[in-house]
């Protein structure tokens, strides 16, 4: 248990942990790849572990320097090279997704993938549908959860409309169609992160990207070259809430990735009001990179639905907290997905603000909240999910009269050092 009490400002600078999503890629591509990839900046986390454990299994050799962030190389097994393993993904459900598309296109190969309890609890078939439409054969414990079995087999290309919006698995389609024997086609039917697309174009691979569709082409081998993980801006988020809330705040947050695909939340917190300088960068290993500065400000609830969603998909629940603190009510619609996450976040969000003193009703697809001015305080369970920890937190800065947190250890999922890094800014405001 961890207590967050109403703090002070939080003040100074910091680079948040590296990029979750951009860490798990690099190191399947990598492992994918031919001979050895640098990866600098690769996220040291309980998810991106799970992930390097997974292609040492299937046969890739890591070598890490003192610090995993520091330096990392990885000898890749090549296109075709994965050998038979039981994998643990952990709660690493990215893995869980991605990893199933490179491995249904190896001929005669067999693999389980199993996990944690929550992981247990997150769908497959999303995946083992289109693998099966493309002549793989997976089944799945009831036929849509973990343990995952998979079989390989000569892959054909196809078209593919998701029915949901899923970067992770329009990414393990993109994995599978390098290994089909013609072109495989996804068509989204809204944007997502678009991370996958960038790595495997870099590789070498074919990859033409059209209005709402993607298309890859089938590839001998893929040569990564030297990769550079910027900063997660889901992890960056806490604390971009948080100086939102809390009463004379100045963070600059380092080398945060603004991949337009993952900026969700600054559109939604400026529609909310708020404004949050954003300083570009440059490019670093094809991604855009910012300094973003937060002030605190006042503000106006929204409504959030339709091709937003995906863009701030796990940022969703902090646009909760924040519109607890908002003047007026904010809706967030059409965010069902947001049900399969490490926890059912539209359950746990509600649960979480309520007991604070939030007025948060669920809905079937997302949240309406009341904005009432602020949160008195009480206790967060965070049901093992990362990001509801996280969220605990910065509401008991925030809250009148602190909040602890049942499960804060969860945080180490993506983000290792959290509670040092706040209490860095917060330890600032005496300097
Ligand atoms: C991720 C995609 C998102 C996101 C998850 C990471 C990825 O999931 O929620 O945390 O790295 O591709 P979906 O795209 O499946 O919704």
């Amino acid at each position: 248990m961890s207590r967050f009490e109403p703090s002070g400002p939080l003040r100074g600078s910091l680079r948040p942990p590296s990029d979750k999503s951009i860490s798990h890629r690099a190191a399947l591509i990598a492992a994918m790849g031919e001979g050895e990839t640098a990866i600098e900046g690769y996220l040291d986390a309980a998810d991106t572990r799970s992930t390097l454990n997974a292609v040492a299994a299937l046969g890739a050799r890591i070598e890490v320097g003192a610090e995993l962030e520091a330096a990392l190389r990885i000898h890749g097994v090549g296109l075709r090279g994965p050998r038979p393993a039981a994998i643990d993904v952990g709660n690493a459900g990215t893995l869980l997704r991605l990893l199933p598309g490179w491995l249904a296109g190896q001929d005669g190969g067999e693999w389980t993938l199993d996990g944690d309890d929550s992981i247990r609890r997150r769908p497959v078939d999303r995946v083992a549908q289109p693998l099966r439409q493309m002549g793989a054969e997976l089944s799945a414990r009831d036929g849509r959860l973990p343990p995952l079995e998979i079989a390989g087999a000569p892959l054909r290309g196809i078209e593919y409309e998701l029915p949901v919006a899923s970067a992770q698995v329009k990414s393990c389609l993109l994995f599978a169609g390098l290994l089909a024997n013609g072109p495989t086609t996804i068509v989204e039917p809204l944007p997502t992160r678009d991370h996958s697309e960038r790595m495997l174009a870099a590789a070498g691979a074919r990859i033409e990207r059209g209005a709402g569709r993607v298309t890859v082409y089938p590839a001998e081998r893929l040569e990564p070259g030297p990769i550079s993980v910027p900063a997660d801006i889901s992890s960056a988020a806490f604390f971009v809430v948080a100086a939102l809330l809390v009463a004379g705040s100045e963070v600059v947050l380092e080398d945060i990735g603004v991949n337009p695909t993952r900026t969700g939340l600054l559109t939604i917190l400026e529609w909310m009001g708020a404004t949050i300088e954003v300083e570009p960068l440059g490019e670093r290993g094809g991604e855009p990179t910012a300094r973003l500065a937060v002030r605190p400000g006042s503000l106006r609830g929204v409504d959030v639905g339709g091709a937003e969603i995906p863009l701030a998909i796990d940022e969703l629940p902090l646009v909760a907290l924040a519109a607890c603190f908002a003047e007026g009510t904010t809706t967030i619609r059409d965010a069902v997905e947001l049900r399969r996450k490490e926890s059912d976040r539209i359950a746990t969000v509600t649960a979480a603000l309520t007991a604070l003193g939030g007025e948060v009703e669920a809905t079937a697809d997302g949240m309406v909240i009341a904005g009432t001015g602020g949160l008195h305080g009480g206790a967060v369970d965070s049901h093992g999910d990362h990001r509801i920890a996280m969220l605990g937190a910065i509401a008991g800065l925030a809250s009148r009269d602190g909040v602890e947190v049942h499960g804060m250890d969860a945080a180490a999922v993506s983000y290792p050092g959290f509670e040092a890094d706040l209490a860095s800014l917060l330890g600032a405001q005496s300097a």
